[in-house]
């Protein structure tokens, strides 16, 4: 159908755009020009600006920007044919005069519709016949409902191709129409053309409408289908070859059920195979599709974009857990970051390593799989993810190097405000990961609150940690009950691990030679002021002015020289074992975030010895 530019002026002469787009969104005048509120970003205040002279809107909010027919496309989900049919309607226009080609191409494609149609009837009603019945009794076995069988119209192809060229023949197809839906071959040899799929469960593959216009078809496995004696092994699957129907590259599988599924708010979830499709679907999953034996291209993602009625527009993909998963899941965001456009998105959700969505929702149940959905890792995410997995960051040409490395990445986002937004939350994650990081060098304020002589604005765990190491300080009497974990102690930051250290090196020694004294004279008195004049001796001058201050024995009143040696040693350990635990649970909540944002094993690794950790901790309590 030719529709030609002067056919669309007289279209858009007939219809004023604000006629058109009042009807949606609540107008204003402006001037000469309407405005009102972006129906395609959230806005407060108007930014969508509508001009009947030039015949078209702009928004200076989200960019948004086209005429009648684009406007009609972009807020009504259609086609640009389809926009135009509906405008032509509206203006009480005809559409244009086919010429004599477009109708013979419309018929012929009304003819491979009803081609493949009659060939998916074939193939249903063959996995029916009771000489199939084991592959019948395969599918069933790997789980699936008969509703779910005919539902998504699965079939057999028998060895035999014969038959359904018989059939088809029957029904008034010719040999070119079954070539020309990508069923039959043409025999080199001059021979009746033969069939492409033969001895295969198969997959009609539908387009949004759910009209078939291709097939996917599995071999059978080798308990059904003993592998040949030559040891040639097919390959797994095979798809229709490109028809004027079947694009691969734009469509994808189970479209028409995740367009439903969408308009009743489910998300649209990309998975890897037919089989995961059906199986989510059968599970109440109903938004899944998988690309077509390929990996998913950027029309893909945008005609999911497309099929998601919803303003915020988020696919989610799902994949392996394993490194294969990994890298569909890089070039992923490498399709995606090109195209990607205000509220249009992608997010991730790993599956544990070796499971399949089918598989895992059979052995996790779909509620596992629906609260990974719920909760995808977002494309900001993933690209922080990508960018600093495995890596270290310990100096500033490194971080220096995943700056530069992150601005790469994004500087392919076309729109520029959307650009500046990813530019920027990726340095806060900067920021914050290396704050976190470095934490001992952000607490160089607390020492410059010590010399003030205040102890505020510490956290409790730093307040705990001055309790002790004060404690440890004032009350040298203490330190030979502390004999069995002096080596297991851990102070949280740089500054009181070093100090802690000092104590403990000078501790362990001045013990040892007491130990020593005591064999060869019987007694030996702690020096206390002499053990302080040496601790004093480390570059630590700000810690220890907090321990002089009056508000340090209000953390540590059992530091205070009248408490009794027993008394002073039971209560540090007991604020030790507090501390311990909280440390614990500091660390585990970052722990669990650096596992969030880099997905890396040995993050996950020390997570869960962290965890065991505590755990065990707990059990000792308890
Ligand atoms: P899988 O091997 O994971 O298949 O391939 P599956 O769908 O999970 O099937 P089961 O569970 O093994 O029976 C995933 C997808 O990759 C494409 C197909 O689209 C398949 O659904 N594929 C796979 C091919 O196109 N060709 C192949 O040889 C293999
Ligand atoms: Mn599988």
């Amino acid at each position: 159908m030719s529709i030609t530019p002067q056919f669309l002026e007289q279209l858009k002469d007939r219809l004023p755009l604000s006629d058109i787009i009042g009807k949606r969104v609540k107008l204003t005048r402006a001037g000469r020009e309407y405005k009102a509120c972006c129906p395609f970003h959230k806005e407060k205040t108007p930014s969508f600006y509508i001009n009947n002279d030039k015949g078209f809107y702009h928004c200076f909010g989200c960019g948004a920007h086209g005429d009648v027919v684009g406007f009609t496309m972009a807020h009504d989900n259609m086609s640009f044919i389809e926009a135009v049919e509906v405008l032509v309607a509206q203006a009480g226009m005809q559409m244009p005069q086919q010429s004599h080609e477009d109708i013979e191409r419309a018929e012929k494609q009304k003819s491979l519709y009803a081609v493949l149609e009659a060939v998916t009837k074939f193939y249903e009603a063959q996995l029916n016949d009771p000489r199939n019945k084991e592959v019948l009794a395969y599918i069933r076995e790997r789980g699936l409902r008969d509703e779910t069988i005919s539902n998504f119209r699965l079939g057999y192809s028998p060895q035999n191709g014969e038959e359904l060229r018989q059939y088809l023949l029957k029904e008034k197809f010719t040999d070119a129409d079954m070539i020309e839906a990508g069923v039959f071959k043409q025999s080199q040899h001059g021979g009746a053309p033969y069939a492409f799929f033969r001895d295969r469960l198969m997959f009609p593959v539908a387009d949004k409408r759910g009209r078939v216009v291709a097939f996917g078809g599995r071999v059978l496995p080798e308990n059904i289908r003993p592998p040949s004696m030559s040891g040639d092994k097919p390959p797994k699957y095979i798809n229709s070859a490109e028809t004027p129907l079947f694009h691969k590259g734009h469509m994808v599988y189970a479209e028409s059920h995740a367009r439903a599924a969408s308009a009743q708010g489910q998300p649209i979830v990309v998975v890897e195979g037919y089989l995961d499709v059906i199986a989510c679907n059968q599970a109440g999953i109903k938004g899944a599709v998988a690309p077509l034996g390929t990996a998913l291209t950027e029309d893909q993602i945008q005609t999911l974009w497309r099929a998601i009625q919803a303003p915020e527009k988020n696919v989610v993909l799902c994949f392996d857990g394993d490194n294969a998963g990994r890298r569909a899941a890089e070039r992923a965001v490498e399709r995606a970051l090109p195209i990607l456009k205000a509220s249009h998105t992608i997010s991730f959700v790993f599956l544990p390593e070796g499971e399949d969505p089918d598989t895992f929702v059979q052995r996790q149940g779909v509620g596992a799989l629906q609260a990974l959905i719920a909760k995808p890792l977002t494309l900001l995410d993933m690209i922080w993810s990508m960018a600093v997995t495995g890596k270290n960051f310990a100096t500033p040409e490194s971080r220096a190097g995943l700056a530069e490395h992150l601005d790469n990445v994004i500087s392919v986002i076309p729109d520029q405000n959307l650009r500046y937004h990813f530019r920027k939350m990726l340095q806060e994650k900067q920021f914050a990961n290396f704050r976190n990081k470095t934490k001992n060098s952000a607490s160089n304020s607390n020492i410059e609150t010590v010399r003030i002589g205040k102890i505020g604005g510490d956290t409790n765990l730093q307040k705990q940690e001055l309790a002790l190491l004060g404690t440890l300080y004032h009350r040298p009497d203490i330190w030979e009950g502390l004999s069995d974990i002096w080596f297991n102690i851990n102070m949280s930051q740089d500054e009181t691990q070093a100090f802690f250290e000092h104590i403990c090196t000078f501790a362990t020694e001045y013990l040892a030679e007491m130990a020593r004294g005591d064999a060869a004279e019987g007694t030996e008195t702690l020096d206390i002021p002499a053990i302080k004049r040496h601790l004093d001796n480390g570059n630590f001058g700000a810690l220890i002015e907090k321990f002089g201050s009056p508000n340090f024995y209000l953390l540590a009143p059992f530091a205070k020289a009248s408490v009794d040696a027993g008394t002073a040693l039971a209560k540090w350990r007991e604020m030790y074992s507090h501390y311990e635990k909280s440390l614990l649970g500091e660390d585990i909540a970052g722990a669990r975030r650096q596992w969030a944002a880099t997905l890396d094993d040995a993050e996950a690794e020390r997570l869960l010895e962290l965890q065991r950790m505590r755990k065990s901790h707990l059990h000792e309590e308890g």
